[in-house]
Parts: structure tokens; C-alpha cells; sequence
């Protein structure tokens, strides 16, 4: 696997748009800025496949697809989407364990050493305690993340997507080793959108995120790159 543990808390800009031309525009900018780009849902079903490799040309690509189906079709999506070379992409941990070790062996048959990073998501940042209740699931996010972030870490995957209000409590429970994946971050001042677990990006570092998911406080700006920039230079100091 390619290791993209950071030795200090890096950014990552979630390019989300359906527009592949303004995604290029945004990842050539920012670059400068951070550490990788994301590519997710709104941006790979508009632009397809092939923008994975285009917008790799600026930074690393995190492919955010959030894979979660029987094992069989898991396998083959990942063995699809290593043909675009990610560094990291994701699936829910609440496929379940024979899905996580099935989409592993897939990225090990499909790119070998190459192979991108294995993230499980736990539970999404826009989630509330209610919410998640309504879901079936007792007991709390908190709870939640920590079931899921264990089964996924035996499973095989390499690390975790979880909000900024878990981060240490995974950090005290497992350890340093996992990698951790954190949106939900808010610059002091910045609006939440439909994010609920949130913290600001000096806040999730220092509780031992490796890397930030950053998407609307950067892409929302008039000034993306100042944007990005800024918050670097928050992390930095
Ligand atoms: O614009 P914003 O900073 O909220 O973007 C956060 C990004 O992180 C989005 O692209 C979203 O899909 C992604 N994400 C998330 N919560 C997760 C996993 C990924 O918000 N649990």
C-alpha cells in the first residue's frame, strides 16, 4: 500500500461539484495548499472515472464513493476503481466484516503493493444521536464508532472515516496506528451546512487526525486557494 500517513496533520479538499472543468480548476489552485483532493459522489457520477486520474495530475486522490453491498459487488467496484490509481477510498463499516476483508483482498489482487488505502466510515458527520436512533442504532455515535472502527480495523481495512468528535476517543482506544479521515471541520466563524458533529481544524488536529476533509469552507469561498491556504497556515501554526 502506498503510506499516506502524514507526519503532521494534512488537508484534504473535497471537490464537490458536477462540473469536471471547475474540479480541475479547484485542484490545480489548491494544490499548492494541501495534501490531497477529493473526489466523491457528485463529482465521479457526473464526470465518470476517468476525472480520478485528471485531478491526480494536481494531488493524490481520496476516492470518497462509500462502497456498501454484498461482498461479491464490493469486490468488483474496488477492482474497478483501482484501474484509476486512488491513494485512499471508502466504505461503510456497516457492511459488515466479510465486505471490508472481500474489498481488501480485491485492492491486493488488483493493484498489489500500489494499492490504495482501505477507509471505513463509521458514522457520517451529519448525523445526529437522534437521527442515528431513528436508524435502529442505540447507545450514541460515540458508541457506534467504536464498534464499527474495531470490526473494520480486523477486517482489514487500513483506517477510519469519523467525525472531529471522536478522534480522540479512537486515538485512547486503538491507538496510533489507524489512519484517520476527519470532515466535519469548521473554521471558528464558518457556516455548518448540514454538518452536525463538527470542530475547527486546529481543534481535530489536535485531538490526532492525519488528515481533514475540508470541502465548502474552501470551495465556497470566492477565494478557494486563499481559502485553503488559510487554513494551512492554521494547522502550521
Ligand atoms: O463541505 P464539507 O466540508 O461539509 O464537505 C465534507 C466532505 O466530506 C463531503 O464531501 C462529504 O461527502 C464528506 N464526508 C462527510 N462525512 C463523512 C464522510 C465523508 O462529510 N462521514
Amino acid at each position: 500500500m502506498t503510506a499516506f500517513k502524514p507526519n503532521r496533520c494534512g488537508i484534504i479538499a473535497a471537490l464537490d461539484t458536477p462540473d469536471p472543468a471547475k474540479a480541475l480548476g479547484w485542484a490545480e489552485n489548491i494544490a499548492p495548499h494541501v495534501g490531497m483532493v477529493k473526489v466523491g459522489l457528485e463529482l465521479f457520477c457526473a464526470a465518470g472515472p476517468g476525472i480520478v486520474r485528471d485531478v491526480a495530475r494536481h494531488r493524490p486522490v481520496f476516492l470518497d464513493l462509500k462502497f456498501h453491498d454484498i461482498p461479491n459487488t464490493v469486490a468488483g467496484a474496488v477492482r474497478s476503481v483501482c484501474a484509476t490509481a486512488p491513494a485512499m477510498l471508502t466504505l461503510h463499516g456497516g457492511g459488515g466484516a466479510p465486505m471490508i476483508q472481500a474489498a481488501r483482498r480485491a485492492a491486493e489482487e488488483a493493484a498489489g503493493p500500489r494499492r490504495p488505502a482501505i477507509l471505513a466510515v463509521t458514522v457520517l458527520t451529519s448525523f445526529t444521536a437522534a437521527q442515528l436512533a431513528e436508524t435502529g442504532v442505540s447507545g450514541g455515535p460515540s458508541q457506534q464508532v467504536l464498534r464499527l472502527a474495531r470490526l473494520a480495523l480486523s477486517a482489514g481495512a487500513d483506517g477510519l472515516v469519523c467525525s472531529p468528535h471522536e478522534v480522540s476517543l479512537i486515538r485512547d482506544a486503538l491507538g496510533e496506528a489507524p489512519l484517520l479521515v476527519v470532515p466535519g471541520v469548521r473554521p471558528a466563524g464558518s457556516d455548518k451546512g448540514d454538518q452536525a458533529r463538527t470542530a475547527t481544524p486546529e481543534e481535530t488536529a489536535a485531538a490526532g487526525a492525519d488528515w481533514l476533509v475540508i470541502g465548502r469552507p474552501i470551495t465556497a469561498n470566492p477565494a478557494p486557494a486563499q481559502a485553503a491556504a488559510a487554513i494551512a497556515a492554521s494547522l502550521a501554526g
